[in-house]
């Protein structure tokens, strides 16, 4: 069944975002493949693409890369030069990643690693890789405190770094539920509001991907 969301999604997605047969082709081939459909919305995706560019974003780091669909969007919204660099697990998914990239004509922007993105995380910061400008979070849940932590010893004041998935249907909103993806959201709002070098809010959202939210913050000067 449609709901009400998911139809205006699709209206949101005929006035605003157009016709995409690289996007389209990419969601095929991650349900060709297997892969959870769990990747942002549509206008999701655009919004984290405008983000992207309000920001001049000229690197961009993402925990969690499924089969890429929200990397090419934010990719897309990279200078010729610019970089993002993609954190996933699963060598599947990875696989299926560079190659909807691929399709989508930006493979020299976008670098795929596999591994715990907690392991490539450290190593990044290890080798002391150059700042990214925004960072998008949405990998597994109950690393988030980690990988926020990860994250602002990867960019530097004025950065903006998103996370994905805060709301789940309210779920956050109970104490002790026994869902680790919960209780690490959670922990992740505890510790962006103890954490006094960030800024932020999250903004709840509906559509085709239900009651969830993003957490937006920028790292202050
Ligand atoms: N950002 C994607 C969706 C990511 S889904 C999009 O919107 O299109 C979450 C991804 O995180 C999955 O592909 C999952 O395999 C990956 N993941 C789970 N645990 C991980 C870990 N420890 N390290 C890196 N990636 C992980
Ligand atoms: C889940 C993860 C996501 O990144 C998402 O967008 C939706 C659901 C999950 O683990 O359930
Ligand atoms: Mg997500």
């Amino acid at each position: 069944m449609t709901t009400e969301w998911e139809r205006v999604d699709d209206y949101i997605a005929a006035h605003l975002l157009g016709g995409d047969p690289a996007l389209d082709a990419a969601l095929a081939a991650n349900a060709a493949g297997g892969l959870p459909a769990i990747d942002v919305s549509a206008p999701q995706g655009k919004m984290l693409h405008l983000l992207a560019r309000m920001c001049g974003a000229r690197r961009i780091l993402e925990v969690g890369t499924l089969g890429g669909y929200s990397t090419i969007w934010l990719a897309r919204a990279l200078p010729e030069d610019g970089r993002l660099v993609t954190l996933e697990l699963e060598p599947h998914h990875a696989e299926v990643a560079r190659s909807n990239i691929a399709r989508a004509g930006l493979a020299a922007r976008v670098d795929v690693r596999v591994g715990p993105a907690i392991e490539s995380l450290e190593a990044m910061i290890a080798a002391r890789e150059m700042s990214f400008d925004l960072v998008f979070i949405d990998a597994d849940k109950p690393s988030n405190t980690a990988y926020l932590k990860a994250a602002l010893a990867l960019t530097r004041p004025g950065s903006t770094i998103i996370v994905d998935n805060v709301v789940r249907e309210g779920g956050i909103l109970e104490a002790n539920s026994g869902d680790e993806r919960i209780e690490g959201t959670r922990a992740l709002f505890e510790a962006v509001a103890a954490e006094p070098r960030l800024s932020a809010t999250a903004v709840q959202t509906v559509g085709a991907k239900k009651w969830d939210g993003f957490l937006l913050a920028v790292v202050r000067a």
